[in-house]
């Protein structure tokens, strides 16, 4: 008999249901009659149809809707990020086949489902991110994972349950990891470097560099020991039809007009650069 993503789903979340917190009251959660998360104050949580939770206490609208989801899945299954993931495979492959992995700001989950594919043994996976249409996308494509609804400040998950966070391409809140984080837990961040996408950018933004955060690596020195950052860069060819879900896909369109849009169709571009920083750091002890 095959299971249902539901069922799939609500029995990784049973098993695991200790790793929960309530996002109301911080008190512990259990899981009743495999469909809602219940906390020891009585608030109540149902699973989706596809087996996510929503831990979000208020509704969310982000730009991150259905469409740019769908688009970033049609990017990320093509191969674009493997140089990546590979690079991640490779520093949280720590020999500890039962660890616990959280990506936060998972968006439609094609990265930590990449990565717990190539991963050893049986790790288990969490994917959480504030957009719902990402989550439900990725409950719906890749069961046997925890997925929900919740903020990254403030995650709705019991202190230092974590062998290692993922942070890519999202924004980050370095009190909620470490507290997160088992003592000797690796964080991993990926961010865009100048090179990032920049055919698309000089369309969009006459090249203007567009960075999230100032300096991340010195935030992160701030907070893990034995930083260390990979730079990742190399030309990622374009194969017919990507370039459109490429463009969707990416806060770079974002507030610009369908002629800017239609310009940037037009270009002919054979291959599109790629440019991560990929900073790692350890949790402090004590
Ligand atoms: C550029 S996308 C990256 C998604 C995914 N990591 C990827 O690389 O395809 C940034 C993501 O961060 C999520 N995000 C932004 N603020 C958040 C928050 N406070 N809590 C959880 N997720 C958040 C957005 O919803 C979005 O899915
Ligand atoms: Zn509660």
């Amino acid at each position: 008999m095959t299971l249902s993503k539901k069922t799939m789903n609500a029995q990784v979340m049973q098993q695991n249901a200790y790793l929960f917190r309530c996002p109301i009251c911080s008190e512990a959660m259990e899981m009743v009659e495999q469909s809602r998360l219940v906390c020891a104050d009585n608030h109540s949580f149902d699973l989706s149809k596809n087996g996510y939770v929503n831990l979000a206490p208020q509704a969310h609208v982000t730009k991150y809707d259905k469409s740019l989801f769908e688009a970033r899945k049609v990017v990320m299954s093509s191969g674009f990020f493997d140089p990546v993931i590979d690079a991640l495979v490779k520093r949280l492959d720590s020999g500890d086949n039962q660890a616990v992995v959280l990506d936060a700001g998972c968006g439609e989950g094609t990265h930590l489902s990449e990565i717990l594919a190539k991963l050893p043994g049986n790790i288990l996976g969490v994917g959480i991110d504030l957009a719902k249409e990402g989550v439900a996308a990725a409950s719906k494509a890749y069961p046997g994972v925890i997925w929900s609804v919740a903020d990254l400040a403030n995650c709705p998950f019991q202190n230092t349950q974590f062998d290692a966070i993922l942070n890519i391409l999202s924004p980050a809140n370095y009190a909620e990891f470490t507290r997160l984080l088992k003592p000797g837990g690796l964080f991993v961040k990926v961010v865009p470097e100048s090179g990032y996408l920049k055919e698309l950018r000089e369309v969009f933004y006459e090249d203007k560099v567009q960075k999230e955060e100032s300096d991340p690596v010195a935030r992160f020195a701030e907070h893990f020991d034995a930083v260390e950052t990979e730079r990742i860069t190399y030309r990622f060819p374009l194969d017919e039809g990507l370039l459109e879900p490429l463009i969707r896909m990416t806060p770079l369109s974002w507030g610009a007009s369908e002629e800017k849009i239609a310009e940037a169709l037009r270009i002919i571009l054979p291959a599109i650069t790629i440019d991560f920083n990929v900073i790692l750091g350890v949790k402090r002890a004590g």
